[in-house]
């Protein structure tokens, strides 16, 4: 295991995970000796107007994938329309590799509560929802904790800290899957419909939950409001790039020697991001990780020194995505890898649409019958051919972000391909599996 230098250490930049190894972090009384509140305070003071221009003027990015300008999404809200506006918090986190959310929500709930109460008062919100996954029942139950600690103290509920500002705050359990975090199934789910894409425009700022207008914002983006209000929009613009502001929570998983959450400013590179993680495990050589997630496309060994920011991954042919980057070695196959990535967008597609639902299950019949090494070099085609037919022609980006290592592995990694289907390489699965692959 290798020693981060002190350069290194410097690009540690923690802001969301600060209070993360205090002593009871999750319990009102650490948060509040550890500035806790303190940016409600200041916020309920501002005028609304004034709290969205601070978050435009920070340049936030949602932290769910799109990186879509936090600001402009809260400014889209009509104002003295006549409707109830609502704030949904996104904390559904089902993309594998992805784990930013929960730990945050296990460990710093009251930072999540807090930047509710900011935006949902910026916003003109009376309600907000927290839809969390049902199967993070630990994160769930700090949460509604930490939700009831601050109806206790006067943070939610009727007349907030005096001010008159009134709002209601909910935990919604899902029940477990991923297309419940693509916001319009979620809405639809928080709804209580089965959870599926709705058909855009129109778009939750005007017709969300409810009919009503709506702001649906990921956990990290919303526990990143207080930190702004309190800190300056200045201040947050000194952390990360120019189009890529302030820090984010890079999880590291796989074959690194630490694995875990590392918060640096945008930017920071995965070469950066292992020395910081005590490098790779021994005997274990990089040889392909995702930058966000197994719905950006796969990089290599060579893009170890790609700026971890939206625009320096995107030059690099992939998307920064949740930040999960999964690490995988030389002793790790990439054609097993997307297989297994490939059964699970399979299992979770919704249906509603052609391309993902009946692409999805043939692209695993295709690994099953490479992986048990009866492919052809036609099946390379038929891969490449279907994603093209997925890509673009989804319903919503499940289906996208289903073909991004199937492209991306046969882009850098056919050789492995072909040493299955010419025999070089041992099969990895046996005939039982290809049980109506045909
Ligand atoms: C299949 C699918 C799953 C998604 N899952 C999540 C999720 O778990 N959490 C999340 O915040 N965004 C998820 N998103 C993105 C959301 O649709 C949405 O862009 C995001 O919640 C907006 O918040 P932000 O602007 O703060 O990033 C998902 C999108 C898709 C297509
Ligand atoms: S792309 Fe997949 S998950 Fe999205 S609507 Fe179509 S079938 Fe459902």
């Amino acid at each position: 295991m290798t020693t981060p230098r002190p350069e290194t250490l410097a690009k540690l930049t923690p802001v969301l995970t600060k209070r993360w190894l205090s002593p009871d972090a999750w319990r009102i009384g650490t948060y509040e000796q550890l500035d806790g509140y303190a940016a409600l305070r200041k916020a309920l003071k501002a005028h609304p107007d004034d709290l969205i221009q601070l978050i435009k003027d920070s340049g936030l990015r949602g932290r769910g994938g799109a990186g879509f300008p936090t600001g402009l999404k809260w400014g889209f809200i009509p104002q003295g329309d006549g409707k109830p506006h609502y704030l949904v918090v996104n904390a559904d986190e089902g993309e594998p590799g992805t784990c930013k959310d929960l730990p945050l929500m296990t460990h710093d709930p009251h930072a999540l509560v807090e930047g509710v109460i900011i935006a949902s008062y910026a916003i003109r919100a009376a309600r907000a929802y927290i839809y969390i996954r049902g199967e993070a029942v630990h994160a769930a139950r700090r949460l509604r904790n930490a939700v009831q600690e601050a109806y206790d103290k006067g943070y939610l509920g009727r007349n907030i800290l005096r001010t008159g500002y009134d709002l209601e705050l909910v935990v919604h359990s899902g029940a477990g899957a991923y297309i419940c975090g693509e916001e319009t199934a979620l809405l639809d789910s928080l709804e209580g419909f089965r959870g599926q894409p709705r058909l855009r425009p129109p778009f939750p700022a005007t017709h969300g939950l409810y009919a009503s207008p709506t702001v649906v914002n990921n956990v990290g983006t919303i526990a990143s409001v207080p930190p702004i209000v309190l800190g300056g929009a200045d201040w947050w613009k000194s952390m990360g790039t120019e189009k890529s502001s302030g820090p984010m929570i890079y999880s590291l998983s796989g074959r690194v020697a630490n694995p875990g959450q590392y918060e640096c400013s945008m930017g920071v590179t995965l070469r950066e991001l292992l020395e910081l993680a005590g490098g790779m495990q021994p005997g274990h050589n990089l040889r392909f990780w995702t930058p966000g997630g197994s719905s950006t496309p796969l990089l290599a060994a060579e893009h170890l020194d790609v700026p971890l920011d939206f625009e320096g991954v995107a030059a690099a042919g992939s998307i920064l995505g949740t930040t999960a980057t999964q690490i995988f070695s030389d002793q790790d196959c990439p054609v097993y890898a997307t297989y297994r990535w490939l059964e699970f967008y399979h299992h979770e597609s919704c249906g509603k649409c052609t391309p993902c639902r009946e692409g999805n299950y043939w692209m695993v019949r295709v690994y099953r019958r490479i992986l048990a090494g009866q492919g052809t070099h036609e099946d390379l085609d038929t891969l490449l051919d279907t994603c093209d037919n997925i890509l673009g022609r989804s319903f919503c980006g499940l289906g996208d972000g289903a073909t991004s290592s199937v492209t991306s592995s046969l882009q850098y990694f056919k050789q492995d391909y072909l040493d299955y289907i010419e025999g070089r390489t041992a099969p990895k699965l046996s005939e039982k599996t290809l049980v109506g692959a045909h």
